[in-house]
């Protein structure tokens, strides 16, 4: 879809872009409520840049599935741009971090093993293993830039890992040459006092190296543009001022106003979100229904072939129903990934089942997945699999050691703790319950006899 306004935001990162191909260092962030349109910003801004000669991007975005494997976003980001490399430059780009970069990309670690043979196995100190990772990315990007700039956009840090947050507070430290531009993003309304990313949030808001970006809600001449993109017609006046209402200007509640009255027949306006969203889910067929209730659950873009077959309470997931629910517009599809179409849809989606539906589609999800086990244990502790989850917390602890030894180990290791607590005081409530239900029974009894009792005294 056709991008509206944003043009001052779009200079201001053209800037910093500028200024990392001058070879210093840049970092901005950009910030705003759900919806107001970071992605699709970063999306503009990328697409600005392609065939831009000496400018290479690495994007990639945190998503909470995944926000319990170390680096995701990070790994994220960098996997375009390297993969993309032939074997031919994989030495001379990925240098001395090969290592490094096989650990965070284990995909490609086959591939960059080969192309790049290490004599001797990197050891370092797990204190030490952070630096190295740290410093080895950016050697990696400094070197694919090669006279140009790199852009390092890293989207929705809010759901980040304690790697990749960790990343981003050393890059607002550092003061070297380096032809790198660092973007963050998160929104605002995610965070409340305790959030994990609360101290680089605030860190980011101070610090005078970084730059802000706020994404204000569209003005109303830009609302009505964004309207006329939309509908491809320009609105009744009553329309606009209903949507101007509605909306308050952030472009996601107004793109599903207009969806809504598009595909909803009797759809109000004053209808909330979610009564929006329930109403689009309606119309659909059980197939492509299915489909939506799932990769609202996946939560990620994920090939779709990874998930057909898959089996639920309801039926079995198939081909059929996907191009009804990417058509519908909850779903979308690019190059073979399928994903809901924006965050808080799946919230609102989620929320609509039954526990034990949502439990449901998080198991057959854990059970499928071949990713790491930081994001299987994320399903199976939503799916309310204590065992499963404590275990897979374990498995996610020992994975994350090879990477990042701090946060994200040792956060797996003491959820385990917790988990194991509380099945145990489960399964202590069980058997609580159990004897509640015998002493009902002995209740009843002692009522039964002290009735008759009473029964045999007043008879006399
Ligand atoms: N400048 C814009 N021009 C046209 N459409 C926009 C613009 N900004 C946002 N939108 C539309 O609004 C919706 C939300 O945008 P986007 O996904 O970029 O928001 P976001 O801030 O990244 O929030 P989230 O991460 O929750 O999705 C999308 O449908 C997008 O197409
Ligand atoms: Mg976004």
């Amino acid at each position: 879809m056709q991008v509206v306004g944003r043009e001052r935001e779009l200079g201001r990162l053209g800037a910093a872009l500028e200024r990392a191909a001058a070879g210093r260092l840049s970092r901005v962030v950009v910030t705003g409520a759900t919806g107001m349109g970071i992605s699709t910003l970063l999306s503009e801004l990328e697409r600005r840049l392609v065939g831009e000669p000496g400018v290479i991007v690495a994007r990639g975005a945190a998503v909470e599935p995944r926000s319990g494997h170390p680096y995701a976003a990070l790994s994220a980001a960098l996997e375009g741009p390297i993969s993309s490399l032939p074997d031919s430059r994989l030495p001379e780009v990925l240098g001395p971090a090969a290592d490094e970069i096989a650990l965070l990309l284990p995909d490609m670690a086959a591939r960059i093993r080969l192309a790049c043979p290490m004599d001797v196995p990197m050891q370092s100190a797990p204190d030490q293993r952070r630096g190295r990772l740290v410093e080895g990315v950016l050697g990696v990007l400094g070197r694919l830039a090669s006279g140009g700039a790199a852009l390092l956009a890293l989207d929705d840090l809010h759901w980040a890992d304690p790697g990749t947050r960790a990343f981003v507070e050393f890059m607002l430290g550092l003061d070297v040459a380096l032809p790198v531009c660092l973007v963050v993003s998160y929104h605002h309304d995610e965070l409340d006092r305790r959030h994990p990313f609360g101290p680089v949030a605030a860190a980011l808001a101070e610090h005078p190296s970084v730059e802000r970006i706020e994404l204000e809600p569209f003005r109303p001449d830009e609302l009505l543009r964004f309207i006329e993109v939309a509908s491809g017609e320009r609105p009744t006046a009553g329309l606009f001022a209903a949507i101007v209402e509605r909306s308050g200007g952030n472009p996601l509640v107004a793109d599903q106003l207009l969806a809504a009255r598009r595909l909803v027949p009797g759809a109000r306006l004053s209808d909330t979100f979610d009564e929006l969203i329930e109403s689009r889910l309606g119309l659909l067929g059980n197939a492509a229904a299915r489909w939506v209730r799932v990769l609202a659950a996946v939560r990620r873009p994920i090939e779709s072939q990874s998930l057909v077959g898959m089996r639920l309470p309801d039926g079995t997931l198939t081909e059929r129903g996907l191009p009804e629910a990417v058509e519908c517009g909850l779903a979308t599809q690019d190059a073979g990934r399928v994903r809901i179409a924006q965050e808080r849809y799946a919230e609102t989606i989620e929320s609509l089942l039954d526990p034990i539906g949502r439990q449901a589609i998080h198991a057959a999800i854990a059970g499928r997945l071949p990713g790491p086990p930081a994001e299987q244990t994320w399903h199976w502790e939503r799916a309310l699999r204590l065992d499963r989850a404590r275990d897979g917390h374990v498995a996610a602890g020992v994975a994350a050691e090879a990477l990042d030894p701090g946060g994200t180990a040792l956060e797996h290791y003491l959820r385990a703790l917790e988990l194991d607590t509380l099945e145990r005081r489960v399964e202590h409530a069980t058997d609580w319950r159990a004897l509640v239900a015998d002493r009902h029974w002995a209740a009843v009894g002692a009522a039964v006899l002290a009735g008759v009792l009473l029964w045999r005294v007043l008879r006399e």
